[in-house]
């Protein structure tokens, strides 16, 4: 058959009731799709997963939520946390997969949510729950539930901080979509991410708040990753960052300090290694050896950053931290650094300066090959930069 002739229309998407959870998966749960929400114990996937039950049955039909994790009555308890009433969202103490899809065949709901996937077994094999062989194939046989019927499937991982369980990982390759809830324990702030997505873009990320009640999700991404910020101190740089369809402004910071004996240390978190030890090497040749000092770099607020145009803020911060002064307080640094020194355009540039110009950014340095973006920003100081020994000069 040739392509353009098989049939089959998109299929309206379904809103999970949370719009930045929409944004990762690409724009709703698309029918007959399986999504796996992995994350650490503990980090909030049964609540999420609660909203999102709330929200669909709300608007469109039964949800069943199989619980194989806790009791029913446990989910009721975070249920009246949450504050549900909806009738419509029905829970299932199950561990049987069997069961589970038998009554979601009888009962044919909108949506069909299972917490969690290793909880679940199928008896017909001997192996206990949670290993590959059961994961696999519960998750196998929830899948040709969810492709029969066009109804979509999230499935509940749990994942360890040494990476991730046997179990899930396995899962990947078998679900159309792997999403990520991450945060650290200290902090009520959990980030959504999608790794993997056969309907939609992988770069998409969201924001969400852990509070009394639930998930809450932080409306304006960038002003919360600045909210800690202490302007006027060396050692830190605002770059916009492009995260999916959207520019997000986060800090860098870095420390330069003296080296005990032996081989500093050069330390990178939430920023790529390599890029660092590369934008030390050009900062050496450009007029700032640092070969013999330590050097701490991170991006703040449990963010990931490792696009290149992160490269100048990287750049900017260790100057900073290494000469003891702060930068100017209203400036935005992106732009990609070169082995030999130059600052390389980097995609999306207008769409950071937004960004940058909506937090109240005044001043925006950039490569010299995206000046022209900047150009319908009348109330901003453009400081186009073309090499990194022109951005060490000028500060
Ligand atoms: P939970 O969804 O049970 O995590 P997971 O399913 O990933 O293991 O949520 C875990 C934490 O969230 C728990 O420590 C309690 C907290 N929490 C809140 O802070 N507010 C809330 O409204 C709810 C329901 C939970
Ligand atoms: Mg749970």
């Amino acid at each position: 058959m040739a392509l353009t002739e098989v049939s089959g229309e998109a299929g309206a998407r379904l809103p999970t009731g949370l719009p930045g959870f929409d944004r990762v998966l690409g724009g709703g749960l698309v029918p007959g799709a399986v999504v796996l929400l992995g994350g650490e114990p503990g980090i909030g996937k049964s609540t999420l997963l609660l909203q999102v039950g709330r929200a669909v049955a709300a608007v469109a039909g039964e949800v069943l939520y199989a619980t194989g994790e806790e009791s029913a009555a446990q989910v009721r308890l975070r249920g009246e946390r949450l504050a549900i009433r909806e009738t419509r969202l029905s829970i299932l103490a199950e561990t049987e997969v069997g069961a589970i899809v038998g009554e979601a065949e009888r009962r044919k709901p909108a949506l069909v949510i299972v917490d969690s996937i290793q909880a679940v077994r199928e008896p017909a094999l001997a192996s206990s729950a949670g290993t590959v062989s059961q994961v696999r194939e519960a998750a196998g046989a929830l899948q040709r539930h969810a492709k029969s019927r066009g109804t979509p499937v999230i499935l509940i991982g749990h994942v360890t901080k040494d990476g991730s369980l046997a179990g899930p990982k396995s899962l990947e390759h078998l679900v159309d979509a792997v999403v990520a809830i991450e945060g650290d324990r200290g902090s009520s702030r959990r980030i959504l991410r999608g790794t993997k997505n056969r309907f939609g873009s992988v770069d998409e990320l969201a924001l969400y708040e852990m509070t009394g009640e639930g998930l809450r999700e932080v409306e304006n991404a960038s002003a919360a990753l600045l909210s800690e910020r202490r302007p006027g101190l060396p050692g830190s740089a605002v770059t916009a960052a492009r995260e999916g369809t959207r520019s997000l402004l986060v800090e860098i910071q870095a420390l330069v300090g003296p080296s005990a004996a032996g081989s500093p240390r050069r330390v990178a978190i939430g920023l790529d290694a390599a890029r660092l030890a590369l934008l030390l090497a050009v900062l050496e040749g450009s007029g700032l050896p640092l070969s013999a000092r330590e050097v701490f770099a991170c991006c703040t607020g449990g963010l990931e950053v490792t696009e290149p145009a992160a490269d100048l803020a990287i750049v900017a911060s260790l100057a900073s931290s290494a000469r003891g002064r702060a930068l100017p307080e209203a400036a935005v640094f992106f732009g990609e650094v070169g082995l030999l020194g130059e600052i390389r355009r980097v995609p999306s540039a207008s769409s950071r300066v937004k960004e940058a110009v909506a937090l109240g950014f005044s001043r925006i340095y950039l490569p010299a090959g995206n000046a022209a973006d900047a150009s319908g920003f009348p109330d901003v100081a453009v400081r186009p930069v073309d090499r990194v020994s022109d951005l060490l000069r000028e500060l």
